[in-house]
């Protein structure tokens, strides 16, 4: 079952906001497993789903800006690329052997850049969707 997600990351595209609770969940099972010790055990299988589910999501998510004619798609677009790019390079570097600092740092970074990119860049395309009766 699906994470609850706080009012200020919500842009109620149902669609969207079920996607975002997912990657909510996906971010509390890291945190979990690293306070219980176990985040270089989970580390590999945890960027896999993530990237999966990143494509999924930001595809949905371009797919609807696109489809509402949201002007600033591209910058939005870019920012997207750049989150893959970087979990495509730590995937790399958990292959190489690189577990035990790579936890921590992924932790920090998701928990800190998924929380900001909801709640001030998906919420600029949330007035447009919503105008063209995206919900
Ligand atoms: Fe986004």
């Amino acid at each position: 079952m699906p994470v609850k997600v706080a009012e200020e990351f919500l842009v109620h595209v149902k669609v969207l906001d079920d996607q975002h609770a997912q990657l909510f969940d996906l971010i509390d099972r890291l945190n979990t497993a690293i306070v219980s010790g176990k985040g270089p055990q989970i580390v590999e299988k945890t960027l896999a789903e993530l990237c999966d589910y990143a494509h999924v999501h930001f595809e949905e998510e371009e797919g609807l800006m696109k489809k509402a004619g949201y002007a600033a798609l591209s910058a939005h677009r870019v920012a997207h690329r750049d989150f893959i790019a970087k979990i495509e390079g730590w995937m790399k570097e958990a292959a190489a052997g690189r577990k035990q600092t790579l936890t921590g740092e992924i932790a920090a970074f998701l928990n800190d850049w998924l929380r900001k990119h909801i709640r001030i860049a998906d919420q600029q395309y949330v007035g447009i969707l919503h105008a063209k009766g995206i919900k």
